[in-house]
C-alpha cells in the first residue's frame, strides 16, 4: 500500500498487516458477539438466566486460539526482525553523522589503489547492493529514519550503532528524517537518499568537489553551520557568522567576560571546543563539538577561507 524500497521492506509490511487485519476480524467478531447476547439474553427474551459453570471444550478454546495468534504475530516479527538485524558480510559500509541538526555521509574507498574519503550531505547507494550503515552522533539521541525502507535506528552519542538495508529501485530519492526528538530544529532535521545505477554510484564517490568549493561544501552542507548560523547577519540560534573574519566580540570564559578578535586560532577551537569561549549573550546554547574524525584541521582551514568571505 505505502511505498516499499528495500529488500526486508514486505517483511515489515506483511507482520503489520498480519496484526492490523487479525485484530480488526476479532474485534469484528468479540463485538457481533456481545451483541447478540444482549439481544439474545435481554431480560425480555430470557427471564430466567441460567448459569453455566466449566466447559473444558470453551476454556481449552480461548486459551490455544489467541495463544497461536499471538505467537504467529511473532514468528512474522520476528522473521523481520532478525532480517534486519543480521548485516550481510558483504556489505559496503557508509559513514553517518548525526548532529543537531543535519545528518551527513561519508564513504571510504579505493581509488587506483589510494585510500579516499566522500564525503555528502545526501545518502547516495547503488541498487540492489548491501549497504551497511554506522550511526554516530557528535551530541545527544537522534534517530536514523527511512520511511521507506522501513528502517529505524537510534544514533546514540559515544557508541557507534549498524544498521543495513538493500536498496530494490533504481534512480529514486526517498526521505531520511531523524525520528528522535533532539532540541529546536529537530524537525528540519532531514537528508535524502538517492539509489543510482552501480555505475552512477562508481562516477559519483570518485567526483571530487573543486578545491576552491570546498570551504563552502564543509560550510553549508557537510558540517551544516547554516543550520544555527546565519550569514546574512539575522540572529539564529547561534550568532551570525556574516563578517565573522577579524570581528571583534565579547566571549565567555570560565564565567568572565572578556574580548577577543575571531582569528585562525579562536575559530578552530570555536569548532573543536565550542563551549570554552562561547559568545556573550548565547548562556544555555550548547553547541555540537567537532573532531578531528569529522572536520580534520585541514578542513577547518578551508572553512576559515570560506568565512573570510563573508563580508
Ligand atoms: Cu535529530 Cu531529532
Amino acid at each position: 500500500m505505502f511505498l516499499a524500497a528495500s529488500s526486508y521492506a514486505d517483511k515489515v509490511d506483511f507482520a503489520f498487516y498480519f496484526i492490523v487485519y487479525t485484530s480488526v476480524i476479532l474485534i469484528g467478531i468479540i463485538v457481533g458477539f456481545m451483541l447478540f447476547c444482549v439481544v439474545k439474553y435481554s431480560k425480555k427474551n430470557n427471564p430466567n438466566p441460567s448459569q453455566i459453570e466449566g466447559h473444558v471444550g470453551l476454556e481449552t478454546a480461548w486459551t490455544i486460539g489467541p495463544t497461536i495468534i499471538v505467537m504467529m504475530m511473532f514468528y512474522y516479527g520476528y522473521q523481520g526482525w532478525i532480517d534486519m538485524k543480521t548485516i550481510p558480510d558483504d556489505a559496503m559500509e557508509v559513514r553517518v553523522i548525526g548532529k543537531k541538526w543535519s545528518w551527513s555521509y561519508e564513504y571510504k574507498f579505493k581509488d587506483e589503489g589510494v585510500e579516499k574519503v566522500k564525503r555528502s550531505a545526501t545518502l547516495v547507494v547503488p541498487v540492489d547492493r548491501n549497504v551497511k550503515l554506522r550511526l554516530e552522533s557528535l551530541d545527544v539521541l537522534h534517530s536514523f529514519y527511512i520511511p521507506a525502507f522501513r528502517m529505524k535506528q537510534d544514533a546514540v552519542p559515544g557508541t557507534p550503532y549498524y544498521m543495513w538495508f538493500r536498496a530494490i529501485d533504481v534512480d529514486q530519492k526517498y526521505d531520511v528524517f531523524c525520528a528522535e526528538y533532539c532540541g529546536d530544529s529537530h524537525a528540519y532535521m532531514r537528508s535524502y537518499v538517492e539509489v543510482v545505477s552501480a555505475e552512477a554510484f562508481e562516477t559519483w564517490v570518485r567526483k571530487e568537489p573543486p578545491a576552491k568549493e570546498l570551504g563552502k561544501q564543509l560550510f553549508h552542507e557537510i558540517a551544516a553551520c547554516t543550520t544555527c548560523h546565519s550569514i546574512d547577519g539575522t540572529k539564529l540560534i547561534g550568532p551570525s557568522l556574516k563578517g565573522i573574519w577579524g570581528r571583534k566580540s565579547k566571549v565567555i570564559t570560565d564565567g568572565k567576560e572578556r574580548s577577543i578578535v575571531a582569528d585562525e586560532e579562536y575559530i578552530l577551537n570555536s569548532i573543536r571546543n565550542p563551549q570554552q569561549d562561547y559568545a556573550k549573550g548565547y548562556d544555555g546554547v550548547v553547541m555540537t563539538a567537532f573532531d578531528e574524525t569529522v572536520l580534520s584541521d585541514e578542513d577547518i582551514q578551508k572553512i576559515i577561507e570560506y568565512l573570510k568571505t563573508l563580508k
